[in-house]
């Protein structure tokens, strides 16, 4: 099927059967073949994810944009570098477990380097302290990466640096959420960084669950330094 013939309910099916991936490495081959028609799906899906973390990142990062070094954990199609560079970021480093998704990426042109990686299975594959911001964009949630990685992102942040992370507000998500939630608690409790704001963002993207419609629901904070969460 042409992308341009797609459907909605297309969308929603791929989706969902998506979710059923079982393995992370199924998971990683469905993101493989999807890869080609991401970008013009996730349009369909209104996802904007990408545009308002991108925004956040804009309204609180005061450091010098051309110089700052991004992390870009999941990064997929590279939908979060095309943002930032409309906010004036230039220079990103891409870590994704699909090389379909990151030949997407590449083609781009934004990232210096693409790193492959199973994220919770494997070790993030950059230096510590490297990075003056780390984004991980709608990766952040049940069956993709684990809460565990959220200790890696912070370790690869410059000290004074920022983590900006998302993660979904549906049902399907709420254990999830709550046990990220602990984790980044956790972490303030040891001093690795603080939480100063958390917005809700109402419309994430367009549910696709047999149990939900409209759209799914999403949360923005910002913590720092060292993190930021939406
Ligand atoms: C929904 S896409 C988001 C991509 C991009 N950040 C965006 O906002 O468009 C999720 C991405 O995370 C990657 N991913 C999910 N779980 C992963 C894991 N455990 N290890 C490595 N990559 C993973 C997938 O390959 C996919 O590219």
């Amino acid at each position: 099927m042409s992308a341009e013939s797609k459907t909605f309910e297309d969308i929603r099916a791929a989706v969902l059967s998506c979710h059923k991936s079982c393995t992370l490495q199924d998971k990683m081959k469905f993101y493989d073949s999807w890869a080609e028609n991401y970008d013009q799906d996730l349009a369909i899906l209104d996802y904007t994810a990408p545009c308002v973390a991108a925004n956040r990142i804009s309204s609180h990062f005061s450091g010098d944009r051309e110089a700052a070094v991004v992390l870009d954990v999941a990064c997929g199609t590279g939908m979060m570098a095309q943002q930032m560079k409309r906010h004036e970021f230039e220079r990103f480093v891409g870590v994704d477990g699909s090389e379909g998704m990151m030949e997407v990426a590449r083609q781009t042109k934004l990232y210096q380097d693409l790193k492959p990686c199973m994220l919770g299975e494997e070790p993030l594959p950059v230096l510590w302290g490297l990075f003056d911001l780390v984004v991980i964009v709608g990766a952040l949630s049940v069956g993709q990466v684990p809460v565990s990685v959220v200790r890696e992102l912070c370790k690869s942040t410059k000290p004074g640096g920022y983590v900006c992370m998302t993660t979904r507000g549906n049902q399907d998500n709420l254990e999830y959420k709550a046990a990220l939630e602990a984790e980044l608690k956790q972490m303030e409790g040891e001093g690795l960084w603080s939480c100063v704001e958390v917005t809700e963002v109402e419309k994430w993207e367009r549910a696709v669950s047999e149990k939900e419609e409209g759209y799914i629901p999403a949360e923005t904070s910002w913590t720092g330094p060292r993190c930021f969460q939406i």
